[in-house]
């Protein structure tokens, strides 16, 4: 057992260093230096992704957070309307399926039961096709689909997901441009966007770099009870991830909320007690989030910023910034979820729990 951590202390910390190659691994035979090969997602993927007028996209716990950031891509990259519901509300509501929906679950182990249920409920109310981004090969989701993406993250043990977030969401970024090239995307904005993509192993790297500075943020969260995260735009569902994390594995209540709605709510619970973290990629959203970032300093709330190196956000009494170096604003949040895996883990690691198996959680839910 241990010997397969390698040199780890845990499966969670190997599994979040095992992402450069990971990631590298999932973009394999699917990218060239400038542009997506959509025969890699099947050979009849090019009609159908003609055809593709809407995606409805179906997952559960962080693989749902995944599809959050996909939509924000898939509107934003495609101009194709898509929907993100987590399993268990919509296989048991009334749903509307559109014509010619592409109906994507995305899925680790590919045997999540409300992943699957969902799946069978939708091929009865009629859709285009199925496509699963899945991690485990032969899996029930990957034999019920019509086309399927793996994930190359090879097997996961930590029960709190890592490596098969940032690989679902290098294989989601690849679909969505293989879908937008059919949505009027210039080849120049795609060549763009995967010399982008082919950089992110490297960026991972260096935020890995940043693990020891990341282990001496996190002792100000132990004794912590609430924590808020933050984010804007397609770093919004990364902020959900950060929060996910750190409730699954340090037991400690976090809540995630668009910054811009911090004003509607969340505002009211901030102190010095509740530490505010957040995520703040050079965007078009990076003045916007700063002023919120005032908000919650004009309220004796502890901030705790990842931030672009030229984002222009310095560091002073109750704002803690770490540098994070620039990347595309497409892929920002493939990038900006690792800062969040570390500190999650060290906290937990300070705190003493299981990291690799906490309280009450499975790996993967196959009963209801
Ligand atoms: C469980 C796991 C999570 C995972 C979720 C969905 O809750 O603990 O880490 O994100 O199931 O699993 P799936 O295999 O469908 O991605």
């Amino acid at each position: 057992d241990s010997a397969d951590k390698g040199e780890y202390r845990h499966f969670m910390l190997k599994e979040i260093f095992e992402q450069p190659r990971v990631i590298k691994a999932t973009m394999e035979g699917r990218v060239t230096a400038k542009k997506v090969l959509e025969q890699a997602l099947g050979t009849s993927a090019g009609d159908l992704l003609k055809s593709v007028r809407h995606v409805q996209i179906i997952a559960c716990g962080t693989s749902y957070h995944a599809g959050m950031v996909a939509r924000y891509w898939i509107e934003d990259l495609a101009g194709v309307p898509c929907s993100v519901e987590v399993a268990s509300e919509f296989r048991y509501r009334k749903h509307v399926i559109q014509p010619d929906t592409l109906f994507l679950c995305i899925s680790q182990s590919g045997e999540t039961a409300d992943t699957l249920a969902a799946l069978r409920q939708a091929k009865k109310a009629g859709f285009r096709a199925a496509l699963a981004i899945c991690n485990v090969p032969g899996s029930s989701l990957v034999r019920e689909s019509d086309l399927v993406m793996m994930t190359q993250a090879g097997p996961e043990i930590g029960v709190a997901s890592t490596k098969a977030f940032t690989t679902q969401l290098t294989a989601l970024l690849i679909f969505t441009l293989a879908l937008a090239r059919h949505n009027g995307l210039s080849e120049e904005r795609e060549a763009e966007i995967v010399e982008a993509l082919h950089r992110v192993p490297g960026q991972v790297e260096q935020v890995l770099a940043l693990d020891s500075a990341i282990a001496e943020m996190s002792g100000a969260f132990m004794d912590k009870v609430h924590t808020l995260f933050l984010g804007r735009g397609s770093l919004f569902p990364v902020a959900l991830e950060g929060a996910l994390k750190l409730k699954e594995i340090s037991y400690i209540h976090a809540e995630a909320y668009p910054a811009g709605e911090l004003k509607h709510g969340p505002l009211a619970l901030v102190d010095s007690d509740m530490p505010v973290v957040t995520v703040a990629p050079n965007n078009a959203m990076l003045e916007k989030l700063k002023s919120n970032l005032e908000e919650v300093r004009a309220r004796g709330g502890e901030l705790f910023v990842f931030a672009d190196s030229q984002a222009n956000v310095q560091a002073e009494e109750g704002l803690h910034v770490l540098s994070l170096p620039s990347v595309h604003e497409v892929t920002a949040p493939i990038v900006y979820t690792v800062p969040l895996q570390l500190l999650s883990y060290h906290v937990a690691v300070l705190k003493g729990t299981d990291v690799d198996q906490p309280r009450n959680l499975a790996k993967s839910v196959t009963v209801e």
